[in-house]
């Protein structure tokens, strides 16, 4: 049986008597993110422009199955797997309901790359069972985002992954209301087994691959070992090819058919 998990905000008081959300709220500094060009805030900055085309092909794809639950992943390290998804996220959140939650347990990086606080508990200590969900959650003030991001590295990432916590929080998170997109950072495909923990409970992956870096071959083999999880989308991120070199992006979404989409 399904544990409960009680994903909903709560109130407690504060010293002035006031209710206040156990959720907080936390304004990232604007700063910060244009140094590490997070940039789906921004609705004026145009390379925002992409990630508002991706947010519309991730919605199709929303409103035409039904799922909800999406990985970004890339073959390797450092292909740009935590600038999508923060991206994304970002830009998803101007426009619906939509929780980041980071399970690169072993190289995270969401906490630094928004300045959140570093000492809130994380994903990681709920996966250990040491807090309940939503006490690793922030609110993106201004912006209909959740984040819960990773706190430590965890060398135990195969375990953590392993524990029914991850199938119990993300069947929870199916049900609250709102139905909101949910957006997971994950680690390389090929690197360990620790993305084959993740698939089982996602329901489609937005496949990152840096041009001229990540070989066919084993893209083909990452595509491969997802199955069934479909490729729902794919990224072509820092392309050499494109005018603007490193700050530009081809992508494209496959038809259903073709990613064999559920
Ligand atoms: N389109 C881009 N333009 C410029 N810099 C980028 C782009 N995408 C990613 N980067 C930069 O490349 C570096 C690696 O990106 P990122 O951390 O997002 O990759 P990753 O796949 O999540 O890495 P890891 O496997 O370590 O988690 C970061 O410094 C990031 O800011
Ligand atoms: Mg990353």
């Amino acid at each position: 049986m399904q544990a409960e998990i009680d994903t909903a905000p709560v109130v407690r008081l504060n010293r002035a008597n006031e209710d206040v959300p156990v959720m907080p709220d936390y304004s990232p500094d604007r700063d910060l993110l244009a140094a590490n060009l997070v940039v789906g805030f921004e609705p004026m900055n145009e390379r925002v422009h992409p990630f508002f085309n991706m947010r519309s092909q991730l919605l199709r794809a929303v409103h035409s199955s039904g799922k909800r639950v999406f990985g970004v992943t890339s073959v390797q390290p450092g292909n740009g797997k935590t600038h999508i998804s923060i991206n994304l996220a970002a830009a998803l959140s101007r426009i619906y309901p939509t929780i980041l939650i980071e399970l690169d347990l072993r190289r995270p990086s969401v906490g630094n790359r928004l300045g959140l606080p570093q000492l809130q508990p994380g994903m990681d200590d709920y996966l250990m069972g040491t807090v309940p969900w939503r006490e690793t959650c922030l609110r993106i003030h201004g912006f209909d985002l959740t984040v819960s991001r990773v706190r430590d590295p965890r060398d135990n990432a195969e375990e953590l992954l392993a524990s029914p916590r991850l199938p119990d929080l993300i069947a929870s998170l199916r049900g609250i209301e709102g139905s909101p997109v949910i957006i997971v950072d994950t680690p390389p495909a090929l690197v360990n087994d620790d993305l084959m923990l993740i698939s089982r409970v996602i329901d489609g992956v937005v496949m990152v691959v840096q041009e001229a870096r990540t070989p066919k071959r084993a893209l083909l083999d990452a595509i491969n070992s997802l199955n069934p999880t479909p490729i729902v989308g794919s990224v072509l991120n820092m392309s050499i090819s494109s005018p603007q070199q490193h700050h530009d992006y081809g992508y494209y979404y496959m038809p259903p058919e073709r990613s064999g989409a559920r």
